[in-house]
This record gives C-alpha cells, sequence and structure tokens, in this order.
C-alpha cells in the first residue's frame, strides 16, 4: 500500500517518526506491504521555495491509498498560508468531508473530570470538514485602518450538511449505536442553522432505531463536562467541531492523545493527530506520540486492516496502563521512547 507521509512542522516532525516506526513494526509483524512516500511540504519547504504546496499538489496525493500528516504550523508563517493550502486545501479539493474524531478515554487516571472513568468517555465527533466558517469566503476592506471591515462567510449548503448527518447516522446503525446529537446555534444563527435543523430532523425520520437529540453548541460543551456518557455520536459543523475535539482531547488525557481521520468514503483519505505543531516542544523529544501513533491505527482500519489496527490500539492500551509513556500522560520517557515501547508491545502481539 503507498501511504503518503507529511510531517509538517514543530513536533509534527517527532510524532510522524514514531507513528512510521509503529506502522513499520505492524507491517512486519502481520507480513504487510506499506510503502511510504515522504513529501516535504510545510514550513520549511515553503520559506525556501515559495510553495505551499505543488500545482499538481492534490493529484498527486490523490493517487496514494492513504494520506498521513504529521501537523502545520509555524511562527515563521503568521498568515498560516502554508496550512491553509496543505491541510485545509486537501481537506477541501479531496473533498474529505467527515472529520472523524473518536473520544475515548483509555485509563481513569488521564481523565481530569471528576470520578469519569472509560465507561463515560466513548464516543465519537464527525465534524464537517470542507463547509462552514473555513470555506475563505469574505474579504477585507479597508485593512490596517480604523475604517477597517472584515467580513468571513459561513458557507451551509443542503448537500454537505446532508452528507455528513446522512454518515453519523449511518455510523451509529453500523456500530449498533443508538444515540445521535447534533449540535448548532440556529438560535442565533437562524439561516445557516436552520438548514442543520431541517436535515437532521428529515434524515432522523429514517433511523427509528436511533434517538436523535439536538443541544446547541454551547449547551452541548457543558454537557460534555457534565455528562459525556449521555453521548454515543455528535454530529456538528467544522467550527463547533473543531472546538470540542480539543475539548474531548482533554477527557483523553491531553491534545497528545487524539486521534482523527479527514474521510471521503471510498476514496483517498488522510489521518492525523488532533494536536498541532507545538512549536515550543518541537525536536526536543517529549511531544506525545499516542494521538499520532493512534491516527495510523485509524488509517489501517480504514483501509482494511483492522486486525493491525487492533494490534497497534491494544500497544497503545499497554503503554498507558504500564505508564510506558510520556510526561504529559504521567510517564517519564520521550517521545521516541514512547514510540518504542509501542513499535515493541506491537511485535510481542
Ligand atoms: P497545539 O495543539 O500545537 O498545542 C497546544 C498545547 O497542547 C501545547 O502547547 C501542548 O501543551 C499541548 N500539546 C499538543 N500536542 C501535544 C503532544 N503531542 N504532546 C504533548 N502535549 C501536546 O495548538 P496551538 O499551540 O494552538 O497551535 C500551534 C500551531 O499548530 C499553530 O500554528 C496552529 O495553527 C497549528 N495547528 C495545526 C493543527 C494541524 O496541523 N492539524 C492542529 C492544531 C493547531
Ligand atoms: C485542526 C486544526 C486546524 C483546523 C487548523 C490548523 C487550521 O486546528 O485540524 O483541528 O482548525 O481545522
Ligand atoms: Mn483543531
Amino acid at each position: 500500500m503507498q501511504i503518503a507521509v507529511i510531517a509538517g512542522d514543530g513536533i509534527g516532525k517527532d510524532v510522524t517518526a514514531e507513528a512510521l516506526k509503529v506502522l513499520t513494526a505492524v507491517s512486519e509483524r502481520f507480513g504487510r506491504r506499506l510503502h511510504f512516500e515522504r513529501l516535504p511540504w510545510g514550513a520549511d519547504h515553503y520559506l525556501e521555495s515559495k510553495v505551499t504546496i505543488p500545482l499538481d499538489g492534490y493529484d498527486l496525493l490523490r493517487a496514494f491509498e492513504a494520506i498521513f500528516i504529521g501537523a502545520l504550523g509555524d511562527p515563521r508563517v503568521p498568515d498560516n498560508r502554508h496550512a491553509r493550502d496543505i491541510l485545509l486545501g486537501t481537506r477541501f479539493e479531496l473533498d474529505l468531508y467527515v472529520n472523524y474524531r473518536p473520544v475515548r478515554l483509555l485509563d481513569e487516571r488521564l481523565c481530569p473530570l471528576k470520578g469519569r472513568g472509560p465507561a463515560d468517555v466513548n464516543f465519537v465527533v464527525f465534524r464537517e470538514n470542507t463547509e462552514g466558517l473555513y470555506v475563505g469566503v469574505g474579504g477585507r476592506f479597508k485593512a490596517g485602518t480604523d475604517d477597517e471591515i472584515a467580513i468571513q462567510e459561513e458557507l451551509n449548503t443542503y448537500k454537505g450538511v446532508h452528507r455528513i448527518v446522512r454518515h453519523a447516522f449511518e455510523f451509529a446503525k453500523a456500530r449498533g449505536l443508538t444515540k445521535v446529537c447534533m449540535a448548532d446555534k440556529s438560535n442565533a444563527m437562524t439561516d445557516g442553522h436552520a438548514l442543520w435543523q431541517r436535515v437532521f430532523r428529515q434524515l432522523a425520520t429514517e433511523y427509528p432505531g436511533i434517538t436523535a437529540t439536538h443541544y446547541y453548541i454551547d449547551a452541548l460543551a457543558m454537557y460534555m463536562v457534565l455528562d459525556p456518557g449521555q453521548f454515543e455520536v455528535i454530529v456538528t459543523n467544522n467550527l463547533f467541531g473543531d472546538i470540542i475535539t480539543d475539548l474531548g482531547a482533554t477527557f483523553q488525557g491531553g491534545l497528545g492523545m487524539a486521534a482523527s481521520g479527514n474521510l471521503h468514503p471510498g476514496k483517498t483519505s488522510m489521518f492525523e493527530p488532533v494536536h498541532g505543531s507545538a512549536p515550543k516542544f518541537a525536536g526536543k523529544n517529549v511531544a506525545n506520540p499516542i494521538g499520532a501513533i493512534a491516527s495510523a491505527a485509524l488509517m489501517l482500519e480504514t483501509l482494511g486492516l483492522a486486525e493491525e489496527a487492533a494490534a497497534i490500539d491494544a500497544a497503545i492500551l499497554k503503554a498507558v496502563r504500564e505508564r510506558q509513556v510520556t510526561q504529559d500522560v504521567g510517564g517519564q520517557l520521550g517521545t521516541r521512547e514512547a514510540g518504542d515501547y509501542i513499535a515493541a508491545a506491537v511485535r510481542a502481539i
């Protein structure tokens, strides 16, 4: 299988090295051929070449079976132009409309919520990934003056909302789950989010075995903290999904633990940890590689390699239980040593 790898910036490089280490271990253990094609795109490449992503970059990516990405973001590129083209551009151009972000607590010790354990924190968030406030529709007039006008439009299409809400219901049905919660802000955003309301109600009628609930996004944030156990599947828009999955990451032990997949079912998809490039930790052998390694497991699962994915997940669980992890999750290992431990655990399965 051909996998494109964009390690990117900052700790993206550190954690990607560990994800590849574990993928190599799993492919050797299970006799699979995974070929990694490293693409140099990121802040360094942009600053040297003035190219964020080559003209044929998206076509190049489409030719792979999957894409693995570390993180993008560098203080030397303050407008984040390269991340917009590489990360958001790939989401848009490859039409990766499902941002799949599981929120699963592996060990009670890691959860900052009082009295909560793995049974209370086990849900998935489906974040719409191709529309909303991210589309870059808008502009600035009289920029830099006291008369500046800045407009950033939120795009919601029937097709876009329908397919992500459909995906959430279908996921629940396929996994035997019975609860889907949609979150919007239709009390204030009475046009764009009325569309979410209409589509959600309409689709809910097709799934009589599933209880469809709705919260406004502000209330949802509160209920996530107060009673996360009530959630199985949450579906929401691009920006709200971004925000609540950082919150969800804290339930799992922090940003270093959370995994994600940017999916277009049946087509080339992209996998990455939820966290960013954390520049202050870059190259210091401190970043937690588990979010990246768990994203690699999601990639294998999506590629149909369920046994291999399960082996990685089991190795991560072992590392967490035995505290063979980085400092942010209560261990004493460096990034590389934490990756070594998980890779060895995979080989031993
Ligand atoms: P961040 O996720 O990079 O880091 C926030 C904090 O979370 C860090 O300071 C650290 O304390 C903790 N953290 C994150 N990842 C960790 C890990 N693997 N191990 C241990 N601790 C970890 O968010 P930020 O500081 O807001 O953003 C930094 C840069 O990353 C920005 O340029 C931002 O745009 C970019 N970013 C990129 C992505 C992506 O590529 N998908 C995601 C989020 C942010
Ligand atoms: C994420 C990140 C990105 C987003 C940034 C880097 C543009 O925060 O993948 O969660 O907002 O989608
Ligand atoms: Mn984010």
